[in-house]
């Protein structure tokens, strides 16, 4: 398997991959393939990795900046979906371990709203006071490189269309 930044050629299979993959989830909106779209019409993909085997694409991971209270320079990880076909072979610990490696370069942390029984591994943890408007507590998860805790809100990018107090 290989992990890799997204090519033009990529695009049509990360959108079919992205929608497939959160048809799975309970709790999807059905919007995430439309939340990577956007961010990279945007120019706000930071990170767009593939993981690529046999000349298929079987994940994705997007990552885009975000600020926690008043503090820039967080790395926002999400959407992350694997192929359901490919699911718990270790493609998803993959494309994140990539992911943390190169924000560690470029980044004071990494932020993501999800499952923690899943991002605890990585050693993402909620914190108090860390929020995101509309989630519970629980699920807004940050893993900061530096060791200080952040606080705040997480001010992330309006295409993912969640609420947020600015
Ligand atoms: C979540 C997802 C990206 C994980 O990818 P994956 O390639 O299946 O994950 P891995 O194989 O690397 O799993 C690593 C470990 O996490 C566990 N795991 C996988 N999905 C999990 C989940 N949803 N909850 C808890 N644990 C999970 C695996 O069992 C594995 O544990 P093990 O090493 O003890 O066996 C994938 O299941 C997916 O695309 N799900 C649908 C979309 C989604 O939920 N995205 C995240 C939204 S926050």
């Amino acid at each position: 398997m290989l992990i890799r930044d997204e090519t033009a050629g990529d695009i049509t299979a990360i959108s079919r991959l992205v929608t497939e993959a959160f048809l799975t989830l309970a709790q999807s909106t059905g919007t995430e393939a439309s939340i990577v779209e956007k961010l990279r019409a945007d120019g706000a993909l930071t990170l767009s990795l593939v993981a690529e085997e046999e000349g298929e694409v079987i994940g994705y991971l997007a990552a885009s900046s975000a600020r926690i209270g008043t503090q820039d320079g967080w790395g926002l990880i999400g959407p992350i979906a694997v192929l359901p076909s490919r699911h718990r072979q270790g493609v998803g610990t993959a494309l994140m371990a990539e992911a943390l490696r190169r924000l560690r370069a470029t980044s004071r942390g990494a932020t993501l709203v999800g499952d923690p029984a899943y991002y605890g591994r990585f050693g993402f943890r909620a914190f108090p006071g860390l929020s995101v408007a509309g989630c519970p507590p629980e699920v807004v998860q940050a893993l900061p490189f530096d060791g200080n805790e952040p606080r705040g809100e997480v001010i992330h990018h309006p295409a993912f269309g969640l609420s947020q107090h600015e």
